[in-house]
């Protein structure tokens, strides 16, 4: 018996040693995963702690009334309703919430879906404790926009911290629509100079914000969403708030994939300025080199190349950046840089006011504010009159009180209509054919 036992007995002893080695390894790992997991908890925890105001006098403006705001959008929460997915990354996802008898708002909370996410459950298989650690990148986030307020960074309207939603640390802001660079590409370039110059201002901003200069890591255009038009930077969570500490120059280099830029390192041991360099080159690369050259009125032509020049080359602060972008919004609205348009252009008009027109047909141009039609901002019914003429299938347009961001004039252009109805707030300019073929003759 004991000849055929022991084998048996081998067998299982055999058994449980693996098993035993195998758990205590697996145990010997998952405590060291552990270990690594809350290491790196600590490592977020401590990293946002320098965003929170100090007590003294370094306070949040409104703290009170922020958190006053804070409580009733949170006590709203579980009353919203979910409209639609507006995006999500590798981080974050956000829904549409509608809130009635309000404005539709934007919830941001943890993409539980997203790589972020599967990273950290690849390495440390527990999902409580990675829902912490994604959640910290949304709590910086939190306190970022609390702490960052400007016309282009997203409001934060309210957030909630408990899990009553389900849905853990929840953010509520204004909601926008994503920043389609393909969309953009085909605006006028009004438009597409509006949203450079939002950007320019927003990184003037953060150059020199309440907690330094702030650099954004990841700057792509989905990192940022319009609202009416207007740039805002959604995406905080990865915002370097420190300049990059130092040893020497060499420590100081900006790479990027067709330029490299070194800096100095300074006695405090930090490579001074690059923060703020970063930002405007991958502002460059990623926004003006597509939007900004392309269709800009003639004579701001030249500033916008300066531009162009000076930021490709890091040749310009922020500052001085800011102060030429400035300046073509000055020349653009003053309507300057149309001064040798022939004042008697409009006199081959006729003004019909108080009426707008029907049954127009209408032709395209671009870039176009309408699909349908030709619709272009003017400075002046002069200017509007004088791109009529140059266009040989204008025959009349219309101008109505309708104005641009920069306060210009929506002028609609057409080749024919067929009559005319009142309309107190429009004007229709209609071309005397005779006049100007005498004219051109
Ligand atoms: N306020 C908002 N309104 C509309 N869409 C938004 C808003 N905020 C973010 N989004 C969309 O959600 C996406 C994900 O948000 P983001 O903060 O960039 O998350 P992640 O950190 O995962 O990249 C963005 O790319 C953007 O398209
Ligand atoms: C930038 O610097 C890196 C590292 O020194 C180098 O490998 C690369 O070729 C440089 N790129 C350019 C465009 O100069
Ligand atoms: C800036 O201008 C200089 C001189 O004309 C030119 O050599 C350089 O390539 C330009 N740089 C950019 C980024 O446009
Ligand atoms: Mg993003």
């Amino acid at each position: 018996m004991s000849s055929t036992r022991s084998p048996l007995c081998a067998v299982a002893l055999f058994a449980f040693v693996v098993l035993v080695v195998a758990f205590s390894t697996r145990n010997w790992r998952s405590e060291d995963a552990k270990k690594t997991l809350l290491e790196e908890l600590r490592a977020r925890q401590q990293e946002i702690l320098p965003f929170y105001p100090t007590k003294d006098g370094d306070t949040l403006s409104g703290t009170s009334a922020g958190s006053d705001v804070d409580a009733v959008a949170c006590s709203q929460l579980a009353r919203m309703q979910i409209a639609a997915l507006l995006g999500s990354g590798y981080t974050k996802t956000v829904v549409q919430a509608l809130l009635p008898p309000g404005p539709s708002v934007a919830l941001k909370s943890v993409n539980h879906r997203g790589s972020d996410m599967r990273q950290c459950l690849e390495q440390f298989h527990d999902p409580m404790g990675c829902h912490q650690l994604v959640s910290f990148k949304l709590k910086k986030e939190i306190i970022l926009l609390q702490r960052l307020q400007h016309p282009n960074i997203i409001k934060l309207k309210g957030h909630c911290q408990d899990g009553r939603t389900g849905r853990g640390i929840t953010a509520i802001l204004e909601q926008g629509t994503p920043l389609e660079m393909i969309q953009l590409l085909q605006s006028p370039w009004e438009e597409r100079f509006r949203v450079c110059l939002g950007l320019v201002r927003l990184l003037h901003y953060l150059s020199q914000s309440p907690l330094g200069s702030v650099a954004l890591l990841d700057f792509q255009s989905r990192q940022f969403v319009l609202v009416d038009g207007e740039l805002k930077l959604t995406d905080l969570d990865d915002a370097n708030v420190k300049e990059p500490t130092c040893q020497s120059d060499s420590d100081c280099m900006l790479q990027f994939p067709l330029r490299n830029f070194s800096f100095h390192c300074s006695e405090q041991r930090i490579c001074e300025g690059m923060n703020e360099m970063r930002n405007l080159y991958n502002a460059y690369r990623y926004f003006f080199m597509y939007l900004l050259p392309h269709q800009a009125p003639p004579m701001l032509q030249p500033l916008v190349k300066e531009i162009m020049n000076s930021t490709g080359e890091l040749k310009k602060g922020i500052a001085s950046t800011l102060e030429a972008f400035e300046e073509i919004l000055h020349i653009f609205k003053s309507g300057h840089h149309l001064e040798n348009l022939p004042p008697l252009v409009i006199r081959d008009y006729v003004a019909v006011r108080g009426v707008s027109s029907v049954g127009s047909v209408n032709y395209r141009c671009w870039p176009s504010y309408s699909h349908q039609g030709c619709v272009l901002s003017v400075h002046s019914v002069t200017e509007a009159a004088d791109i009529c003429r140059s266009q040989p299938q204008c025959s009349s347009f219309t101008v109505q009180d309708q104005r641009t961001w920069t306060g210009r004039l929506l002028a609609s252009f057409q080749s024919s209509f067929s009559h005319l109805v009142p309309d107190v707030n429009s004007v229709v300019y209609v071309r005397k054919m005779k006049a100007s073929l005498v004219q051109a003759l």
